[in-house]
Formats: C-alpha cells, structure tokens, sequence
C-alpha cells in the first residue's frame, strides 16, 4: 500500500509547515507563560475514579506546576471533589498519604481539625481559644473537579473558561464509544525526566520514530513499509488529536510473547493484533489507538485493555511521566503472568524514549539549532506545540 505524500499536511493545512523555534523548549519565559496560560486555565486530568471506588476513598495529586497539592476525594454523596491539601488552620496538609480511605471525616494531624468529605470544617479543636473563626468560613479551599468516563479532570482557574464537556466535545463521544467497564488498575510507572514536557510529549505523539528508535522492541509490532513507519490515521480535534497504528501483515510474538498471550491479553501482542471492526462499540483505526487530549493527557485504547500517560512538567527542564495501565482484573496464575509480562515489554521501550528524550534537551541548550523540524507523520506532534502557542499567545 503507498501513501500519499504529504497526505496529512494537505488535510490539514492550517497546521503550517514551518521549522519550530527550539526556544519554545529552553525559554524559562516562555514556560512561565505555558504555566499561566495553559496549565493554570485548562481542564487537566489528575486521575481516574478507580484509585478511589468507594465513598471516602482519597488520593492526592502533587501539581507542582501550579505549587499545589491537591486533595481528590469520594464524598460519602457519591460525587468526586478536589481540594487543595492544606488545612484552613495553619496550613498543614489534610491528607498525607497518595492515596487512602477515611469513614467520610479526615482529621488534620497537626492539632485535629476535622473536615468532611464535602470538605466542610466540622470540628476545631480547642474552639473556645478561636474567637471570632468560624466553621463556616474555613472549610477546604475547592478547586473545580468533574469526572467524564472513569476519567477525574481538575480546572483551577477561579472561574473556568469552558466546562469540562467544552473542553472535551471534539473527541468525547467518539472515545465514549469504548467499553471502560471492567477494568482495574493493573500497573502504574513514574518517571522523572531532565526533560522538556513538549519535548516528552512528542515523541508520544508520533510512531515514525519506531523503526529507528524501537528497532529491537516496538518494531516488530508495527507494520513498516519501506523502512518507514507510515499511520493507519491521524486525525486532528481541535487541540486534541488522535493516531492509529499500523497492524504488522503477519506479526509473530516472540516464544514467551506467545506464552503470555495464552492466559491474557499483553500490551505488546495487543500492539500487533488485527482488530476486528464490526459492532456499534469503537471502531479502531489501526491495532491500537492513541489519543492525546490537550495539553498533557493521553489515552491509549488497545484490544482489551487501556493505558494512560500524564506528563507534567516541573519545570522548563524537568518533567514527570505518569503511565498506568488499565486490565481486567486477574483470577489466575496465569493472567498475572500475562499482565507481569505486559509492564515489562511497555518498560524497555519507555527506556528507550527516556534516554533520549534526555539527550534531546541536554543539547537543545548549547544554542546550537534556532529550529527543529516536523515532517507529515509527525503532525501531531507539531498539532501539541501550535496549540500550546495559541495559547501563550492568548488564541485559544
Ligand atoms: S494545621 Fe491543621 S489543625 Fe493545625
Ligand atoms: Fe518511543
């Protein structure tokens, strides 16, 4: 099968072909500004309802970003709400643990004030010697939280520009359309990178790179033509986007690969099934979908299973890479073979983007190169930095 040349820049032209300004990478100015305007006004994922399935359930999420922690809880109500974690009496926090579950009262270890689950202050202690504070008025400090599927998503902008359904509404019915019962988390990573958060991003954003970079690991799940790595799609939706990967024409797993997939699905076998298509469910471009919703979430949908990626930055140089997968639950030995086997084939090629990711930036700072450039197959990950821009520059 031959591709068009050029087949998504013609598709969509907007998008530009211009070499991108590696300050956009290094600036500690620039990055201010993507910290005001992108991550202080934008809905962002901070987690997913299974960390706390049950009323009172908690976790807690570090936005260093935005110098804050915050506070997800179950109310006892059933809803979902985010606080900052910090106590209304001298600021200690709430919650000390990631993640953890109270009776539906969490009590400050400091000096034991206690708030509800709907973040109402109802005990202070020693009240008598506080004239004049009062309950009412020292409740946990809200920041705006909804849950769309199994997805929790914080805005903490004072008054949010658009609702989460805004924010979502180009992509959400058509991820909608995969089944997200089911599953439990099965595995989580977190890696801290010297690294550009765009920088992190892009190479998420584009498979072009897997037959050079991934030769020995992702490759052989892929199909590549030419030598080249050539999209089953991508498709742009407003500043989210998505990309399907190619299906090999005959993959064969590797001899423990094909033991694994005997008791479960694994990522990597997953990465190379052929995906039949029939039904009302989603309807998959290539053997496994990824879809990156802006400014630092994606979400990967494969044959029976899903995986997410948060990257957070830290700072011009330094971000956090957040990967957890998502599986059916295990009841056998051999399911959690299969799914042992699965983290561990997602690892190596994860080492392989750190490192370079790493190197990248190293050497973005030498000043070096004004520009880098961006071909057709890597639009998407042009589509992140054009977003991001607009919004620095006020556009969107
Ligand atoms: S800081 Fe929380 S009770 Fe004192
Ligand atoms: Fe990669």
């Amino acid at each position: 099968m031959t591709f068009e040349p050029r087949r998504f820049m013609n598709r969509y032209p907007e998008e530009g072909n211009d070499p991108v300004p590696v300050e956009r990478y290094t600036s500690p100015d620039y990055f201010e500004l993507e910290r005001e305007r992108v991550f202080r006004r934008k809905w962002l994922n901070v987690g997913n309802i299974l960390q706390a399935p049950k009323p009172g359930d908690y976790f807690v999420v570090e936005l260093k970003i935005l110098d804050t922690s915050l506070l997800v809880i179950h109310g006892k109500d059933g809803v979902f709400r985010a606080f900052h974690n910090m106590c209304s009496h001298r600021g200690a926090p709430v919650a000390w643990d990631a993640q953890g579950s109270c009776k539906g009262y969490l009590a400050c270890r400091f000096h034991g004030w206690v708030y509800d689950t709907t973040g109402k202050l109802v005990h202070i202690s020693d009240a008598e010697n506080f004239p004049g504070v009062k309950a009412e008025e020292n409740g946990l400090t809200a920041v705006h939280c909804e849950v769309w599927e199994s997805f929790v998503f914080i805005n903490m902008a004072e008054q949010s520009e658009e609702t989460l359904q805004e924010h979502l509404a180009p992509v959400s019915a058509e991820i909608s359309r995969f089944d997200f019962s089911g599953f439990t988390p099965a595995f989580s990573y977190r890696i801290d990178e010297a690294v550009n958060w765009k920088t992190l991003q892009e190479a998420q954003l584009e498979g072009w790179h897997l037959p050079f970079l991934h030769e020995k690991t992702l490759a052989r799940a892929v199909k590549i033509e030419g030598g080249q790595y050539r999209h089953a799609g991508i498709e742009l939706y407003g500043l989210h986007g998505v990309l399907g990967s190619p299906a090999p024409d005959n993959f064969t797993p590797s001899p423990v690969a094909q033991l694994a997939s005997q008791f479960g699905t694994g990522t990597v076998q997953a990465f190379g099934s052929k995906l039949e298509n029939d039904g009302e469910g989603y309807h998959f471009r290539g053997s496994f979908d990824f879809w990156h919703i802006f400014p630092n979430f994606f979400v990967g949908l494969l044959n029976g299973l899903y995986f997410t990626f948060n990257i957070w930055p830290i700072s011009v140089d330094r971000s956090i890479w957040e990967i957890k997968g998502y599986y059916p639950p295990v009841r056998t030995a051999g399911e959690l073979f299969a799914r042992e086997y699965s983290k561990v084939g997602l690892r190596d090629p994860m080492m392989e983007d750190c490192f370079t990711h790493e190197l990248i930036c190293a050497q973005m700072k030498s000043g070096a190169k004004k520009h880098i450039h961006f071909q057709d197959e890597e639009i998407l990950a042009r589509h992140l930095g054009n977003g991001v821009d607009l919004c620095v520059r006020g556009l969107a």
